[in-house]
C-alpha cells in the first residue's frame, strides 16, 4: 500500500462543533477533519440533523432526497442535507423528524435506534453518491455499530470490499448498553449476543462500546496514557479484558485544539487580545473577568478558573472536600462555569452566597464566557478522577492560564509538574486521587504565583507550545493506513475466535 495515497474518509459522530455539542467529542470532530483535509485527504462527516440544527442558520443544502435506509424489518426514508465545518470539509446531516426533532441530543429511550439510523444512512449515502470510502472513522459508542456491520451484513458487499474501520474511544464510561431488541433494529440479530468469558455480566446485553472495540480494524483513544490505563480494571470500565485481547490494535493519539478559533491574539470574545510579546495586556482580561463574575478587581490575587461538566469524573468530590478551607485560608478567587449534577449546582449556589468576594459561579454553558475565563484566569483547575484527553488544559495553556491537574490520562501526558529546584514543568499536578493532594497542589500553585518571574515563565511555556492538530492528524493518517493493511491481510474471522458468537432464540 502506497502510504502517500490520499484517502477518502467518512467520520461518524453524534456531536460536531458548531452544530451540536455537549463536550470535547464535538470539538474533536469539528476540528480533526480540517487538519486531515490539509494533509490532502478527502474527509467528510456524517451526523443526525437534530431539531436545533436549522438549515437556514447553517446554510444547509439538500444533498440526497428521500432514499430508503434499512431499519429493523423494513426501511425508512431520509433526506440528507449538506453543510460544512469550514476548510472544505462537507458535513452530511441525516434527517428523520421521528428520531431527531427533539430538544436535546441524548437521554431518550430510543437512543439506540436514533444512532443506528444515522450510521446506517451514512453508509447507504456513500452508495447513493457512488463515493467509495477507504476509511469509516467512528467516534464513541453511538457509532460503534458501523464496525459491527462491516464484519456482518456488509461483509460481502463489493462496494465496501476495501473499506476499513477505525474506532475512537473518547470516554469508556459511556458504553451504550441496551437489550436484544436493538440487534433486530440494527439487522444483526442473527449473530446474537457477544459472549466473552471475562465479561460475563455483559453476555446478555448489547454493549455498543464493546462491539466497536471488538469489530474495528483499528482502535484508538485520545491520549497515550489513557490507552494504557484502560487495559487495567481500575480504568477499564469492565471492558479491560476485551481491550487486552485487542491491545495489538489499540493506540493512543493525543487530541489537538482548533488553534485558529482558540487564539488569544484574535479571539473576538475576550476584553483585549494578547500574545506572548504583549503579555501585559492579559491583565485587562483578568479585570474584566473579575467584574463579570462580581468579584473585586484585585490584580495580584490569583484567580482559579474551572470550566467543566459538574460530575464526579471531573473531580468535584475532591473540590467539595477542600473548597471551604481554600476559601478561608488561601488568598485566591475562584470562577466556575458549567452544568451537571444537581448536588453540585446546589453546592456552588451555596458557596457563591457564602463567599461573594471570592467565588463567581455561572451554572450554564456559554462558549464566549469560557474563552474569557481561559483569558482572564491565572490558573486552570482539572482534578479529574480519569481524563481520556481533556481539552481544557490545552486551551488554558494557549491562553496563558497555568493548569493545576491530577496526573491521569491526557492530563498526565500534557502537564508536567513544576519543580522549583530544576525549573522544569508547565503546571502543577498531583498523583493520588485525594483531597489533601489537591489542596497541596493548589497551595503550591498560589505560592509560586507570588514569584512573578517564575509565573511568567510558566505562562510563556504554555503559550509557546504547539497544541494544534498537525502532529496528531498525521498519526491518524498513519492509523488509517494500518487499518487498511489489517483489512487487506484478513483471511478468515479466526481472530475473533475468543468471542464465541451465540445464537439467541427469543
Ligand atoms: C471526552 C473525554 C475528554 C476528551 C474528549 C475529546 O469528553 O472525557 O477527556 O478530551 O472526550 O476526546
Amino acid at each position: 500500500m502506497d502510504a502517500q495515497k490520499p484517502l477518502k474518509i467518512l467520520q461518524f459522530s453524534a456531536e460536531v462543533t458548531p452544530f451540536a455539542k455537549t463536550g470535547g467529542l464535538a470539538d474533536v470532530v469539528g476540528s480533526l477533519p480540517k487538519a486531515l483535509r490539509q494533509l490532502g485527504h478527502d474527509v467528510r462527516v456524517v451526523m443526525p440533523r437534530y431539531g436545533r440544527v436549522s438549515p437556514e442558520k447553517f446554510g444547509l443544502q439538500p444533498r440526497a432526497e428521500r432514499f430508503p435506509v434499512p431499519l429493523g424489518e423494513s426501511s425508512e426514508l431520509t433526506t440528507i442535507f449538506e453543510g460544512t465545518i469550514g476548510g472544505g470539509v462537507p458535513v452530511y446531516f441525516v434527517e428523520n423528524p421521528r428520531l431527531y426533532d427533539r430538544e436535546g441530543i441524548y437521554m431518550y429511550p430510543d437512543d439506540a435506534e436514533r444512532f443506528i439510523f444515522f450510521c446506517r444512512a451514512g453508509l447507504e449515502l456513500c452508495k447513493q453518491m457512488g463515493w467509495q470510502p477507504d476509511i469509516l472513522h467512528c467516534h464513541d459508542w453511538h457509532t460503534a455499530m458501523v464496525p459491527n456491520w462491516m464484519k456482518t451484513i456488509y461483509k460481502d458487499d463489493p462496494f465496501f470490499a476495501r473499506t476499513a474501520t477505525v474506532y475512537t474511544i473518547h470516554n469508556l464510561a459511556y458504553q451504550g448498553i441496551f437489550g436484544f431488541r436493538v440487534l433486530e433494529i440494527a439487522g444483526v440479530a442473527e449473530q446474537g449476543f457477544i459472549v466473552h468469558p471475562d465479561t460475563a455480566d455483559l453476555n446478555q446485553v448489547v454493549d455498543f462500546m464493546a462491539r466497536g472495540i471488538l469489530f474495528a480494524d483499528m482502535i484508538n483513544t485520545v491520549s497515550e496514557r489513557y490507552a494504557q490505563e484502560i487495559l487495567t480494571p481500575e480504568f477499564g470500565e469492565r471492558l479491560d479484558p476485551l481491550l487486552r485481547d485487542r491491545r495489538d490494535r489499540l493506540f493512543g493519539i493525543l487530541n489537538g485544539i482548533d488553534t485558529e478559533v482558540l487564539n488569544p491574539a484574535s479571539d473576538p470574545h475576550i476584553a483585549m487580545n494578547f500574545d506572548v510579546s504583549t503579555l501585559g495586556r492579559r491583565g485587562v482580561n483578568k479585570a474584566a473577568l473579575q467584574a463579570e463574575a462580581g468579584l473585586p478587581q484585585l490584580p495580584h490575587v490569583p484567580l482559579i478558573g474551572v470550566i467543566s461538566r459538574l460530575a464526579d469524573q471531573k473531580g468535584f468530590d475532591l473540590i467539595s472536600a477542600i473548597i471551604d478551607p481554600l476559601m478561608r485560608h488561601v488568598e485566591c478567587q475562584f470562577v466556575l462555569l458549567g452544568t451537571g449534577e444537581q448536588k453540585y449546582h446546589d453546592m456552588f449556589d451555596r458557596l457563591a452566597k457564602r463567599y461573594p468576594d471570592k467565588m463567581g459561579v455561572f451554572l450554564t454553558f456559554n462558549t464566549p464566557l469560557a474563552q474569557r475565563i481561559y483569558a482572564g484566569s491565572d490558573m486552570f483547575l482539572m482534578p479529574s478522577r480519569f481524563e481520556p484527553c481533556g481539552l481544557g488544559q490545552l486551551i488554558a495553556m494557549r491562553y496563558g492560564s497555568v493548569p493545576v491537574v491530577r496526573a491521569t490520562g491526557g492530563l498526565a501526558d500534557t502537564v508536567q509538574d513544576y519543580d522549583p529546584r530544576t525549573g522544569v514543568g508547565n503546571g502543577f499536578s498531583f498523583e493520588a486521587y485525594d483531597a489533601m493532594a489537591l489542596y497541596t497542589a493548589l497551595v503550591r500553585a498560589t505560592e509560586t504565583y507570588k514569584h512573578s518571574d517564575v509565573w511568567r515563565r510558566l505562562m510563556v511555556r504554555g503559550m509557546k507550545a504547539d497544541y494544534s492538530w498537525t502532529a496528531s492528524a498525521r498519526k491518524y493518517a498513519d492509523l488509517y493506513y494500518r487499518a487498511l493493511a489489517a483489512r487487506a491481510g484478513e483471511h478468515t474471522p479466526a481472530e475473533y475466535d475468543v468471542f464465541k458468537s451465540e445464537r439467541v432464540s427469543l
